[in-house]
């Protein structure tokens, strides 16, 4: 702007020319830093509007008074139209950051959903509770145990063949009284528990039990099962047998049958395998996938406390009698569920487990 801005006729020219220049100047400002530029240029110290204001002095005091107010209408108006594109700027930095920092509710998210206890755990809680409803409390002990409780209390000689390392697992040699072994059963719980109680005694004893056995489609090293145990004054093998039975009833359903063969444990005698009629078939099916035609199956070993169990424990024999029985959780769940690998159950595939709900 070169103009004379002392001339009333050239400042009037010069002073619409700004204004056209910064119309544009302002709209052509995209953000704040280069607006504020333009407002210096504009109105600033160094402006025409600042310079028209220092041209006043020299004018004639008649024509000072109309410049005055035209600078000073001039003036605003820039300033309002910097004020007004200010705020359009500002809307839209802020408009542009909340689209920057904003949570696409749209997009697809890892699901957490909840857990579920696994079929093994779910099998265990089923059949504690229906002995719970018999009368039965819940019993545990130690997975690490000492060799006197998993085989001297329960009767079992220092040569029976399931005491060499090909069949249990040793953390620690010695005496019995000092030897420790990962469990082998949960049997050693009912010796434990009845050191500790007086009679009667009825309990089940879920838990882990460690054995030296190859993986295979029935076999883990690790697996469960599940104790039972009843000593009171005058408790007969009718008791084990309608006990089961009322068990296999509630577990399997209402038309269970059950059977029992004559087998050996040391620290039950007599001692038995208790078998339950197939609930898939009405028994014998060559067909069917459960029993293979069989129409019964093999479900857990049980008798009578053996007296000298009573005795390693501290219980008269001649006082009271008992029935234990000890079952695997593993076997009753594939039973169950017609499942045809233990190893589902430690592969740990989602699609296998979400297919028990509980
Ligand atoms: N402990 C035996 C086993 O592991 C099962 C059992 C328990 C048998 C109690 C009789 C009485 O095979």
């Amino acid at each position: 702007m070169t103009s004379n801005l002392t001339d009333p006729m050239d400042l009037k020219e010069s002073l619409e020319s700004l204004r056209q220049e910064t119309v544009g100047a302002v709209a052509a400002a995209t953000d704040s830093d280069a607006l504020a530029e333009v407002e210096a240029g504009a109105v600033g110290r160094e402006s025409p509007i600042a310079a028209a204001r220092r041209g006043l002095g020299k004018m004639a005091p008649d024509e000072r008074r109309d410049a005055g107010r035209l600078i000073n209408e001039v003036a605003k108006e820039l300033e309002a139209m910097v004020a007004a594109r200010r705020a359009e700027l500002r809307a839209e930095e802020r408009a542009d950051a909340i689209r920057k920092e904003a949570i696409d509710v749209t997009v697809d998210y890892t699901e957490l959903t909840s857990g579920r206890l696994h079929v093994i755990q779910q099998v265990m809680d089923e059949v504690c509770d229906i002995f719970v409803g018999l009368g039965y409390h819940i019993a545990e002990g130690p997975e690490a145990e000492l060799a006197w409780y998993n085989f001297d209390a329960l009767n079992t000689p220092p040569d029976h063949p399931g005491r060499l390392e090909s069949d249990t697992m040793y953390l620690d040699y010695g005496k019995p009284e000092d030897e420790m072994l990962l469990r082998a059963h949960t049997s050693p719980i009912q010796a434990r528990y009845m050191e500790q109680h007086d009679p009667p005694v009825y309990i089940v004893a879920p838990g882990r039990a460690y054995r030296n056995d190859t993986i295979d489609a029935s076999h883990l090293p690790v697996f469960h099962q599940i104790e039972g145990l009843a000593v009171d004054e005058s408790i007969q093998f009718s008791d084990l047998k309608g006990t089961l039975a009322e068990f296999a009833r509630q577990f399997f359903g209402a038309e269970t049958q059950v059977r029992m063969r004559p087998h050996f444990f040391p620290f039950t005698e007599p001692s038995a395998e208790l078998d339950v009629s197939c609930f898939n078939c009405d028994g014998g099916e060559s067909s069917c996938r459960v029993c293979k035609g069989v129409g019964w199956l093999e479900m857990l070993g049980c008798g009578m406390v053996d007296p000298n169990v009573f005795e390693a424990v501290g219980y008269d024999p001649d006082a009271v009698t008992g029935f234990a029985f000890g079952m695997g959780v593993e076997r009753l769940a594939m039973v169950r569920h017609g499942i045809d690998s233990i190893r589902h159950f430690v592969d740990n595939d989602v699609r296998f487990l979400n297919q028990f709900p509980g």
